[in-house]
């Protein structure tokens, strides 16, 4: 990659570099054509790549994903997808690009970082600390420390009663004092979810959300992110249930062997005949 070096900010990189070299060229006419949306932008990549030896997981990948409200990640399975949502929060290293969350331009995105940027994420399978309980799980994101610091703080007033509430929320307060090892995989998903609400950031990355539930579980955690977005967050989720993919997004990007194959409005990219076409190829 020629030019900048994003020590003068994401503009001087933008103009640096060759629209094909960031993969523009095939969808976008112009940088004025890039979606900005009305309250900004959460999250952009500029030409991000990342292989895995001969697979170009997510290649040169471009995209914009608007402050608030709900983004979906679709695409056939291995389109690097989850790749994606490694690389915007900094699970895996980029092979090249530029990450911008919060309109700051990162070439190294630090997982434990993300969150000073505003943003967490989930993981399509699911990682908790397995040996302590369900309470201590969401205690240990409360008070940001590792887990035996965390353990040794649990009896802060105001933590503890915001432990409670997101118990309550996600529905798991009766389970409190089990080990988060003995919970049920959609109980899991859901005290997965509890921790990401416990960092209290402005942007939620969920791979997967829905993947295995049974239906009245899927309604819990439908709910639950229409609550974080009803409180102005933004959500970006990957998932493979187009009934939900409708219902919950207002905005989609749609991903093939790594590259961007359609975002914009839900109906009419679900619409276009190549995104169809991924699908039923697939
Ligand atoms: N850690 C890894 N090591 C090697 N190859 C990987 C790794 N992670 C992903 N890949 C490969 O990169 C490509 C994209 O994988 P990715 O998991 O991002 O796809 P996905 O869209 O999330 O798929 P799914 O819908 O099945 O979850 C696939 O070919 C996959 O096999
Ligand atoms: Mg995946």
């Amino acid at each position: 990659m020629s030019g900048g070096d994003g020590s003068g900010g994401s503009d001087d990189v933008r103009v640096d570099l060759p629209l094909e070299e960031i993969g523009l060229s095939k969808h976008f006419h112009s940088w004025e054509n890039l979606y900005t949306g009305q309250d900004g932008l959460a999250l952009e990549t500029i030409g991000v790549s990342k292989s895995f030896g001969a697979v170009k997981a997510v290649d040169r990948l471009t995209l914009a994903i608007p402050r608030k409200g709900m983004t979906s990640i679709v695409g056939p399975n291995g389109s690097g997808k989850s790749t994606l949502m490694n690389l915007l929060s900094g699970t895996l290293p980029l092979d090249g690009g530029l990450v911008v969350i919060d309109e700051v331009g990162l070439k190294v995105v630090k997982p434990y970082e993300t969150p000073q940027h505003g943003l967490t994420r989930t993981f399509q399978e699911v990682r908790l600390f397995d040996q302590i309980s369900v309470w201590d799980n969401i205690m240990v994101v409360l008070t940001e420390r590792r887990p035996f610091a965390a353990l040794l703080e649990r009896s802060k007033p105001g933590h503890r009663q915001k432990a409670r509430g997101i118990l309550q929320s996600v529905g798991l307060w009766e389970k409190r004092d089990v080990m988060a090892q003995e919970l049920s995989y959609g109980q899991r998903k859901l005290l997965e979810i509890g921790r990401a609400m416990a960092l209290d950031v402005d942007t939620y990355l969920f791979d997967e959300p829905f993947a295995g539930l049974f239906p009245q579980m899927l309604e819990r955690v439908k709910d639950l992110m229409k609550q974080i977005r009803d409180s102005g967050r933004t959500i970006v989720f990957v998932s493979h249930n187009m009934d939900i993919v409708r219902e919950l997004s207002n905005r989609i990007i749609v991903l093939d062997s790594g590259q961007l194959l359609a975002e914009g409005d839900v109906e009419p990219v679900l619409g276009r005949p190549e995104v169809i076409e991924a699908y039923l190829g697939a």
